[in-house]
C-alpha cells in the first residue's frame, strides 16, 4: 500500500512539472518568425523612446566604427530600429534589413520609404539564409540569437557572405536580465562564442556598456 502511495505521489509530482514546463515549451515550439508577424504592435515596443535609454544605439553604431560608405545585414531587423539608425549614419553606405517575417519585411520597406531611407533596402530571408545580394563588411544580429534554429549552419553559411575583413556583431540579452527576450530564448554569450569558435570566427571586441545584453563582435580568423 505503501508503495502504491509513492508511485502516486511520483506521478502527480511529474505531471505538475510538465504541466509547468509545456507553457513555455508551447512558447517556442510556435517561436521565430510567426510571433512577430504584428509589425504595428510590435514597433510600440521595438522603437519606443525607453528603449534608446538602455539599448544606447549611438554608442552601438560608435563601438563598431563603421565607414561612411559600409554596407550592413541587420538580421533579424523586426521594424528597423538598427536598420534606420544605420542606413543614417552610412550615408554613402547600404543597410539590407533583412528578415523572416512578411509583415516586418513590409513594415522595413515601408518604413524606408516613409522616412525617404534610400540606403535602406527590405530583405525577404529564409530561416536558414539571410539571402543577401552582395557580401557585407558588418552582419548585426540584435536579440535575434536565441531564435536561431542552427545557429552553427547558419554561421557557417555566413562566412561566404562577409567581404573580406568582414565582422559579425551579436547582441543579445543577457540571462541574468530582468528585462528582455523570454527566459527560454536567451543564450549565454559562451555558448555564442563557442558556436562562433566551431565555425572558425575570432572574438575581436567584446562590450560591456549595455545594461541587459551582451555585446560581442567576430571576424573570420
Ligand atoms: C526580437 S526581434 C529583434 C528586432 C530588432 N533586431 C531589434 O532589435 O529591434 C527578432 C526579429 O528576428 C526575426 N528573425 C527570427 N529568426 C530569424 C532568422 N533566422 N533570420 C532573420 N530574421 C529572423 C524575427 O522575425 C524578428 O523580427
Amino acid at each position: 500500500m505503501r508503495n502504491l502511495v509513492c508511485v502516486a505521489q511520483r506521478v502527480c509530482v511529474l505531471l505538475a512539472l510538465a504541466l509547468a514546463v509545456l507553457p513555455a515549451w508551447a512558447q517556442s515550439s510556435s517561436g521565430g518568425a510567426r510571433q512577430f508577424s504584428d509589425a504595428a504592435e510590435w514597433s510600440r515596443w521595438f522603437d519606443s523612446e525607453e528603449r534608446d535609454a538602455w539599448q544606447k544605439p549611438v554608442e552601438v553604431l560608435s563601438a563598431l566604427a563603421l565607414p561612411r560608405s559600409a554596407v550592413v545585414a541587420d538580421i533579424g531587423a523586426g521594424t528597423g530600429y538598427f536598420s534606420a539608425r544605420l542606413a543614417r549614419a552610412l550615408p554613402d553606405g547600404k543597410v539590407y534589413a533583412v528578415d523572416v517575417e512578411p509583415e516586418m519585411v513590409r513594415h522595413l520597406r515601408d518604413r524606408a520609404a516613409a522616412e525617404r531611407i534610400g540606403n535602406m533596402h527590405a530583405v525577404q530571408a529564409a530561416r536558414d539564409d539571410p539571402r543577401l545580394p552582395e557580401p557585407v563588411d558588418l552582419v548585426l544580429m540584435v536579440n535575434v540569437q536565441g531564435l536561431m534554429v542552427r545557429p552553427g549552419d547558419y554561421f557557417a553559411r555566413l562566412r561566404s557572405m562577409l567581404k573580406p575583413g568582414g565582422r559579425v556583431a551579436i547582441v543579445s540579452t543577457r540571462i541574468d536580465s530582468p528585462i528582455g527576450a523570454r527566459a527560454q530564448m536567451r543564450v549565454a554569450p559562451e555558448k555564442v562564442k563557442q558556436d562562433m569558435a566551431d565555425q572558425g570566427y575570432a572574438l575581436v571586441a567584446e562590450h560591456d556598456f549595455l545594461p541587459y545584453q551582451f555585446f560581442l563582435v567576430f571576424s573570420i580568423k
